[in-house]
């Protein structure tokens, strides 16, 4: 079995999720993990697990490397088809931190601390280290490695791309003009933004959300049921979409509709005087219907490791030769000393 691109010179694009928590949840799943699957038909895609970015929270070395496991299997679960895309860690490609070395040196120091992840979680008391500090900039080097022209993420990824774009024109400009690609954000317009099940007003999040507010794609039937009937919603009875006002309602209906294809409309209308409790059973059986097939895929993966390791190697090492001519031009661009071959 080997690695087959769609194409060697397709387009490629790429995108990575941390190994942050013991499962994906349902914002990791419908707003990014989705548009990979549907582009890595027409793209030359490459899709890792972001363990380097992971380390700026503290974590145990056993939990982190199930949890990256976990995350690759999930990834292929979802429908990433590892002889098509290149699913990959982002440890076993060295050359990621060595582009995010470079993209450091050419960010000053107040531009990384005005990014708004950073000021978030030092304002939350957060006990920050300077790789939380210098996070995007590792991120813009996982992305402009594989000349991505396209980098399929929720909406809050987007002032990272926003660094991202700006550093490879910087580069391109201070260096060698051409060098990088500047990158798109690929950001749906529904699903792009899922919100906590406990408070609609904030987003899902697998570090923030409380066990309530989150599903996870590993959660049981039953769990699944009932954080859904227990969702926070409104006090009228009319289902319709209106985030201002409606904010719950309308996350579950974003859900539903993006899970089964229905558009929101047709299902404000086909709710219309039905209440809540009907609505929220819909919403748990269609994510249950998606989810239960997944977690089926996830748990035979992981229950050969070795299978499993050995796709994330053939990943790797489709990622590591793009990666190396990267490095190349780099170097040569910036002025590091070629090693003399002995
Ligand atoms: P991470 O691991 O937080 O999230 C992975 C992906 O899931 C999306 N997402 C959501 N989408 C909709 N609703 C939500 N509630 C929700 N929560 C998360 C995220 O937008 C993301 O697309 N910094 C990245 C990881 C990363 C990366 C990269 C991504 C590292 N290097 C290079 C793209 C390219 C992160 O922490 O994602």
């Amino acid at each position: 079995m080997s690695a087959t691109a769609p194409s060697a010179r397709a387009p490629r694009i790429l995108s990575g999720m941390q190994p942050t928590s013991d499962s994906l949840h349902l914002g990791n799943y419908l707003g990014a993990l989705l548009n990979w699957v549907q582009l890595q038909d027409e793209f030359d895609a490459y899709y890792f697990v972001a363990d380097l970015h992971a380390l700026t929270v503290p974590t145990d070395p056993a939990v982190l490397r199930h949890r990256t496991r976990v995350t690759a299997a999930q990834f292929i679960a979802g429908g990433v088809d590892p002889l098509r895309s290149a699913v990959f860690c982002q440890s076993h490609v060295t050359e990621h931190a060595e582009l995010g070395w470079v993209m450091n040196c050419l960010t000053a120091e107040g531009e990384a601390r005005r990014m708004t992840q950073f000021k978030d979680k030092v304002a939350k008391g957060h006990n920050a280290n300077v790789g939380l500090l210098t996070y995007p900039m590792l991120m813009a080097a996982d992305i402009l490695m594989y000349d991505a022209v396209y980098v399929p993420v929720g909406e809050d990824q987007r002032q990272h791309l926003e660094i991202t774009r700006d550093l490879a024109e910087r580069f391109n400009t201070r260096y060698a003009a051409d060098t990088l690609v500047v990158p798109q954000p690929y950001i749906l317009k529904g699903s792009a933004k899922i919100m906590d099940l406990t408070d609609p007003n904030a987003k899902m999040s697998g570090s923030t959300s409380p066990d309530k507010g989150l599903i996870l794609l590993s959660d049981p039937d039953a769990r699944i049921a009932k954080k859904i009937r227990s969702a926070v919603t409104d006090t009228e009875a009319e289902v319709r979409f209106d985030p201002e006002t409606k904010a719950g309602i309308s996350n579950l209906l974003v859900i539903h509709s993006a899970l089964s294809g229905t558009p929101i409309p047709e299902l404000e209308a086909r709710f219309a005087g039905q209440g809540y409790g009907v609505f929220k059973n819909e919403v748990a059986a269609v994510v249950v219907e998606a989810v239960t097939p997944f977690r089926t895929r996830m748990s035979e993966l992981l229950d050969d490791p070795a299978e499993l390791d050995r796709l994330i190697a053939m990943g790797a090492d489709r990622a590591r030769e793009v990666a190396q001519a990267t490095m190349a031009r780099v170097r040569a661009a910036v002025g590091l000393l070629p090693a003399a071959r002995l």
